[in-house]
């Protein structure tokens, strides 16, 4: 009998589980009977193609590496997040989300920095490092005012990764609401730092649905691939928007990636109106939580009858919807557990159920500010 390390499979727990294997290897086989076999949670063929990247079914987001003040970060985690990055990377996962504007204060770019640093030091095969994708954001600061100024910031961002391309460009929010004519300089910005060879390909975030087609279309005519739009989507924020902006990415070829998937936390199970996080996310799941019930409970029986945690089971539903979620990751058990979102999928019956909850529930996520119709 041989011990088999299985990953992710639908009657698992968490991630890794050793179980017995209930056929015996072949006499001739070349694995030694004592050798753990490590099963993949994604197959090759089940990458996912954003614009000429190929990367896993679920990326890794950033946000919190460098940001004390609503993440709590400082600068003991660090270890703590290397490990967690090396055991993303030794997991197949090679998309990780970050932004030019992450990290608060003093450590403003910390989560590049960071990036760039775990990337260099990276222990495992030469292959993974390789095909490791970095998409970063640019913020539209209203003192980027030209094409130049824009390409400047993504040349700061390769400096303090220390790489020489960045997987996906992405413009971090559009100021069509506020600053019309800002808009299309950042536009062509994305244009030159595309035709510059800095970004592998371009990607939008928070953009709503006719702000897509408008970029989109500039783009195209540009000569330039629009390849991903990033929007806050998940159980908590699954609205009219996400669904027109969805429908017109799949029209378009465009991934959507869904950001805050456990809604910042409060789809993991953890938080209750009694067990609040610490500063400004409190106030916000204060207001939010106690209208959550008929959602986590939809939640809570899904993960014990399918006997995954409630965490694995909204990242899934996000990967369910056809897009590709970028969970916040803050320590090697978080992005454990995570993993064990890939390699099965809720039935059709089980996502009806979590929708139902969700409509239930009175609580619902604030959009972003930034977020354009
Ligand atoms: N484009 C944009 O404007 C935008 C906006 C927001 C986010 N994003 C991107 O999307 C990424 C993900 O979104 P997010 O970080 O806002 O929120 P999220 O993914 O909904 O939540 C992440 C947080 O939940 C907690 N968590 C994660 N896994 C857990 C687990 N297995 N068990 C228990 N707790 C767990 C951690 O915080 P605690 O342990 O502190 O609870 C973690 O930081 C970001 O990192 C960023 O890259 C982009």
């Amino acid at each position: 009998m041989a011990v088999l390390m299985v990953v992710g499979t639908s009657s698992a727990p968490p991630f890794p589980l050793p179980v017995t294997c209930t056929t015996s290897l072949p006499k001739n086989s070349l694995i030694p009977p004592s050798s753990p076999l490590k099963l993949p949670l994604f197959w090759p063929w089940q990458k996912l193609k954003v614009g000429p990247l190929s990367v896993s079914p679920m990326g890794f987001g950033t946000w919190a590496w460098g940001n004390q003040l609503l993440w709590g970060y400082d600068e003991s985690m660090d270890a703590e997040l290397q490990k967690t990055f090396n055991l993303a990377v030794q997991n197949g996962i090679n998309l990780f989300d970050t932004a030019d504007s992450y990290g608060t204060g003093k450590l403003n770019g910390q989560s590049e920095k960071l990036l760039g640093k775990f990337i260099r030091e990276f222990p495992g095969r030469q292959e993974a490092r390789d095909n490791i994708v970095i998409a970063s954001k640019f913020a539209a600061y209203p003192w980027r005012l030209t094409p130049g100024q824009f390409v400047n910031a993504c040349k700061s961002s390769l400096d303090r990764m220390q790489i020489e391309q960045i997987g996906i460009g992405q413009l971090h929010w559009s100021t069509a609401n506020y600053a019309p004519l800002q808009e299309r300089a950042l536009w062509d910005g994305l244009v030159a730092m595309y035709e510059k060879g800095l970004v592998r390909a371009v990607g939008v975030s928070n953009y709503g649905p006719k702000q897509l087609l408008k970029i989109h279309d500039y783009l195209t005519a540009r000569g330039v691939p629009l390849c991903s739009a990033q929007v806050q989507f998940s159980l908590l924020s699954m609205g009219k928007d996400q669904t027109e902006v969805k429908d017109i990415s799949d029209s378009l070829g465009i991934r959507l990636i869904s950001y805050s998937p456990l809604g910042l936390g409060m789809l993991t199970g953890k938080y209750s109106s009694s067990n609040l996080p610490p500063g400004p996310r409190g106030l916000l799941f204060r207001q939010i939580l106690p209208g959550l019930d008929p959602l986590l409970n939809a939640l809570k029986e899904i993960s014990q009858r399918r006997k995954k945690s409630i965490p694995q089971v909204a990242i899934n539903w996000c990967i369910c919807k056809g897009t590709l979620p970028i969970p916040g990751v803050k320590s090697v058990n978080q992005a454990r557990e995570n993993l064990g979102a890939l390699g099965w999928k809720l039935t059709s019956d089980e996502l009806l159920q979590l929708e139902d909850g969700a409509n239930r529930s009175s609580g619902r996520m604030i959009q972003n500010v930034f977020q354009t119709s």
